[in-house]
């Protein structure tokens, strides 16, 4: 993690390549402000690097028609089970990327070169690799380690604000779920952050991908303690999905950890100071605490939104509630089942109009 990452890469994969050829994939935007310059770079090096696949940018494409493009593509160059895959992008990239690893002649390498905010402080650490299937959200997918994960801070210069706003929210997240000294650095850091300090944001990418990376060693396959890190999800999909897709996602998360804090007040004993931190933050950030006026979707439909959500196993909904900030309960259970009563008092608060209604 840092600045100049890009050159330690170029050395590594000249001195020991984990496959031969190299087959970069991205999304038809980053392809051209990072891949391409990055696959450039790893020849004039040495490395043998094929043409970069791309495929249109945006989470529409994470889906098994795209899979099935990149296959195609890779049976036409020849690329066998020699290769490994260079995925340069945002979420979708990696997870799209990484599936088509796991998968290709039963599973050859994959180098994460992260490009948004969202990839290098979540999605390219942890081994995660999925695409969508009929609007079920990451419902087909793998476990699949990468070979390396390289989080360049300085390929965030070219990221648009909203998606700069969508990786803070899942920033504060992180350190919500797992480190109170992080929680309280970024409390001091928001001006350097919002401007984009570099310094600022290798320190909370490093610091996120060290919780993630501790959790992940924990429960790799998702059974217990990883659903930490899905606090404020469970609302926030519901929110993703009543607004049909309307609330960016970190908008979304944001607005979910608000409701899952005031959640988590009555059942973990998550401190009232800590949930008014959370929110002073998150609004410090330019991320929303209140639902937004004017919206189309009251919260009856985020109540059956919930319901329908993934996480509602047998009928029952479910959320991971941490304890403090920085803290999740102890034991491998970091959920609570949660009755539509406390859910729809919780979603109430934050359609109040409260002090940081945006
Ligand atoms: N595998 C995991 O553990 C995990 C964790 C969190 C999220 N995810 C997944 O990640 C996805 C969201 O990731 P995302 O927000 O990065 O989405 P994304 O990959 O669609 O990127 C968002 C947008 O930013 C653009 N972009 C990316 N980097 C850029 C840069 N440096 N300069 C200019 N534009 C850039 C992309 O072209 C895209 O338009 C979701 O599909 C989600 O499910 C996976």
């Amino acid at each position: 993690v840092g600045r100049g990452v890009l050159e330690r890469l170029a050395r590594e994969l000249a001195a020991e390549p984990p496959g031969r050829p190299l087959v970069p994939i991205s999304d038809d935007r980053v392809a051209v402000l990072h891949a391409e310059p990055l696959a450039r770079r790893l020849r004039h090096g040495g490395v043998e690097v094929l043409p970069v696949l791309r495929f249109p940018a945006g989470e529409a494409s994470k889906i098994r028609e795209t899979k099935a493009r990149l296959e195609d593509q890779l049976l036409r160059l020849g690329v066998g089970r020699d290769a490994a895959i260079l995925a340069v992008g945002g979420g979708v990239t990696g997870d799209l990327a990484g599936f088509v690893a796991s998968t290709w002649c039963r599973g050859i390498p994959v180098v994460h070169v992260p490009t948004s905010l969202v990839a290098m402080a979540d999605a390219a650490l942890g081994g995660k690799t999925a695409v969508n299937a009929r609007g079920a959200k990451n419902r087909v997918g793998t476990f699949h380690q990468p070979w390396g994960v390289y989080a360049d801070v300085s390929l965030l210069a070219t990221l648009p604000d909203a998606e700069y706003a969508n990786g803070m929210a899942e920033v504060v997240k992180t350190a919500a779920v797992g480190d109170a000294s992080l929680f309280r650095w970024l409390e001091g850091a928001v001006e350097r952050l919002l401007a984009r300090a570099p310094a600022a944001q290798a320190h909370a990418v490093e610091a996120c991908l060290r919780v993630k990376a501790r959790i992940v060693r924990r429960d790799e396959r998702d059974c217990g303690r990883r659903a930490a890190l899905n606090f404020g999800h469970t609302v926030a999909h519901a929110i993703e999905a009543a607004s049909a897709y309307r609330e960016p996602h970190g908008r979304a998360v944001a607005l979910g950890m608000c409701a899952e804090a005031r959640l988590a007040c009555r059942r973990t004993g998550f401190p009232a100071s800590h949930l008014r931190r959370l929110e002073t933050l998150l609004a410090a950030l330019g991320l929303p605490t209140r639902l937004p006026a004017g919206r189309r979707w009251g919260t009856r439909s985020l109540l059956a939104a919930a319901r329908s959500d993934k996480k509602a196993r047998a009928g029952r909904l479910r959320c991971a509630l941490p304890r403090r900030l920085g803290r999740m309960p102890a034991g491998d259970d970091v959920t609570c089942e949660i009755d539509d009563a406390a859910l729809s008092a919780a979603l109430g608060a934050l359609a109040a109009r409260g002090p940081r209604s945006d």
